[in-house]
């Protein structure tokens, strides 16, 4: 059976600041779900992460199907009234556009979409990603699919021996999706070239060149590129299928063990740790740590499993306080050099007015 996994995500306004959005507008959308689902998606998962609400959803549809976009659409208006008579932070702050047109890509939400033959047994890993943008994932891709010393699998397994596809997109271009496909190993320097620029060049796709199979799909909004104007990171969401003749799910989880920097925390503007927590939580020290949770399922005939919340294994515990020590660690170097996003990565205007009124009073000695 060919089945499609949809996550569409979006910020609609949260408690206490940028931290969680309420019990009553997670339940709101989940009930939008419920109520007008039928028919359109086979199967649902409601959850957030720090102040992201994302929607999974199975169906049979295909990619970029405008009934279930405007399923996920419509859930969102639903939780943004409620934000809105409860006075949360942002309400529907994710929604840049009026009217729904066909597609939510480019109105605000993040999408991550794939469709393909459902295997008799077929694991997948759902991530989701809060106060950092879509280039996060790059590091994590790489070294599960290219990278030996992360995956043995790559020289354990006949198939994943032949390697992985990376399907990588240039975010800045904002004419069309400009992408390039790269062969893991052949291409693995260039690769490397490539998603060392996480704020410019993002993994979009990644598949078993094996069997042609798609393997994983993350998002890759920019919001700036959509609203003229930096409204936000772009928190991003991700899908992964593990095991067989993919890395296996420990395999995918394992370099988030590294809790690598990345663009976000505080005013969507510093460089810090990006640290795996449980399924639904909050957001906290300096508006981050930036974040990031993942949910584990198999799904039968577009039925999905209960989630299992990988990260809240208590070996993540160790990982947790590492991170929270290297995030305190950038943090005592205040606004200083590597400490916060270069300029072109700033959410705020402050610095460039400020340099455009300090430009008049440089002048040039003889
Ligand atoms: C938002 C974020 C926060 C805000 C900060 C200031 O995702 O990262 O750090 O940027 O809380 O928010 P405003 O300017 O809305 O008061
Ligand atoms: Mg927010
Ligand atoms: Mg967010």
């Amino acid at each position: 059976m060919k089945i499609t996994l949809s996550v569409i995500k979006a910020d609609i306004g949260s408690i206490g600041g940028h931290l969680t959005p309420s019990r009553h507008l997670v339940e709101t959308v989940k009930s939008h779900l419920d109520s007008q689902g039928r028919g359109i998606v086979i199967d649902h998962y409601v959850s957030h992460t720090g102040d992201d609400v994302a929607i999974l959803m199975t169906h049979t549809a295909g990619t970029g199907d405008e009934d279930v976009h405007k399923l996920a659409w419509g859930a969102f208006l639903a939780g943004t009234r409620v934000a809105k008579e409860q006075g949360l932070y942002g309400a529907g702050q994710d929604l840049l556009k009026e009217a729904f047109s066909g597609n939510v890509r480019g109105m605000g939400p993040a999408v991550a979409e794939m469709e393909f033959e459902e295997r008799p047994n077929e694991p997948f890993l759902f991530f989701a990603a809060d106060k950092t943008d879509p280039g996060a994932y790059n590091l994590p891709l790489y070294l599960a699919f290219a990278d030996p010393m992360t995956t043995p699998g790559l020289l354990l397994s006949p198939e994943l021996a032949k390697g992985f596809r990376f399907v990588i997109m240039d975010v800045n271009y904002t004419e069309g999706d400009r992408i390039i496909e790269l062969n893991a190993p052949e291409d693995l320097y260039l690769i490397a070239t490539l998603l060392r620029d996480p704020e410019r060049y993002v993994v979009e796709s990644v598949w078993s060149r094996a069997t042609d199979e798609i393997a994983a799909v993350a998002s890759t909004t920019r919001l700036h590129n959509i609203a003229g104007k930096y409204v936000g990171k772009d928190d991003p969401v991700m899908l992964v299928r593990a095991q067989k003749h993919f890395p296996a799910t420990g395999e995918i989880l394992a370099p988030y063990a590294t809790g690598h920097f990345v663009a976000g925390g505080m005013r969507g503007s510093h460089n810090m740790p990006l640290m795996p927590v449980p399924l639904n939580s909050s957001i906290s020290y300096f508006d981050g740590p930036p974040v990031v949770s993942c949910a584990a399922f198999c799904v039968h005939e577009g039925k999905l499993t209960e989630a299992v919340d990988t990260f809240a294994h208590p070996f993540w515990d160790t990982v947790r306080d590492d991170v929270a020590k290297k995030a305190m660690e950038m943090r005592r170097q205040g606004f200083f050099g590597a400490a916060m996003l270069p300029m072109t990565e700033l959410e705020y205007t402050g610095i460039m007015q400020t340099l455009e009124a300090l430009d008049e009073r440089f002048t040039v000695r003889d």
